[in-house]
């Protein structure tokens, strides 16, 4: 798994429909942190969620992770708004943090066919933030995992944005 094209060839087996379509590809035009964009972090987390998969001595259902995962931030809305600083870390953890897994899952039901599982992801992606909604199965322990650690080096700019 560390030839990054064969990871690639197993995102577009996964989930190519969901990476070719007009309504994903928004995604390039909304910022996630810093200079990378939703599409890019969503594909990162789907990367890291294979290689994390892939090391583990239990079986898990990629296909539904690697959709799960590329879908995870399918809220379709820039969250930053117009304010930077601490009122956009704020608005952050008052608002967007909570309330996109929701929005996700939603426009993820309506564009695309996806599995329960699938739905799962989605919506527990934000553990530990939405209490409430732990994960409940190893793709979503993964995927959860992955979202955080990329979401880091994203932020260091150890992984490359594409803004
Ligand atoms: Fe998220
Ligand atoms: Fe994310």
């Amino acid at each position: 798994m560390k030839n990054p094209k064969h990871v690639n060839r197993l995102l577009a087996r996964y989930g190519g429909d969901i990476l070719k379509s007009e309504s994903y590809l928004k995604n390039k035009g909304f910022v996630q942190h810093g200079n990378v964009s939703v599409y890019r972090h969503c594909i990162n987390v789907a990367q890291m969620s294979l290689r994390i998969g892939r090391r583990l001595p239990v079986a898990v259902s990629e296909r539904e992770m690697v959709r799960g995962a590329l879908l995870h931030d399918y809220f379709l809305y820039d969250w930053h708004g117009k304010k930077v600083g601490l009122n956009e870390i704020l608005h952050f953890y008052k608002m967007h943090g909570f309330t996109h897994p929701k929005e996700a899952a939603k426009n993820a039901e309506r564009d695309f066919r996806i599995t329960p599982l699938e739905r799962e992801i989605i919506l527990k992606h934000m553990w530990p933030l939405t209490i409430l909604d732990m994960p409940t199965c190893r793709e979503a322990w993964i995927v959860t995992a992955a979202d955080k650690y990329v979401s880091f080096l994203e932020t260091i700019h150890v992984l490359k944005g594409d803004l």
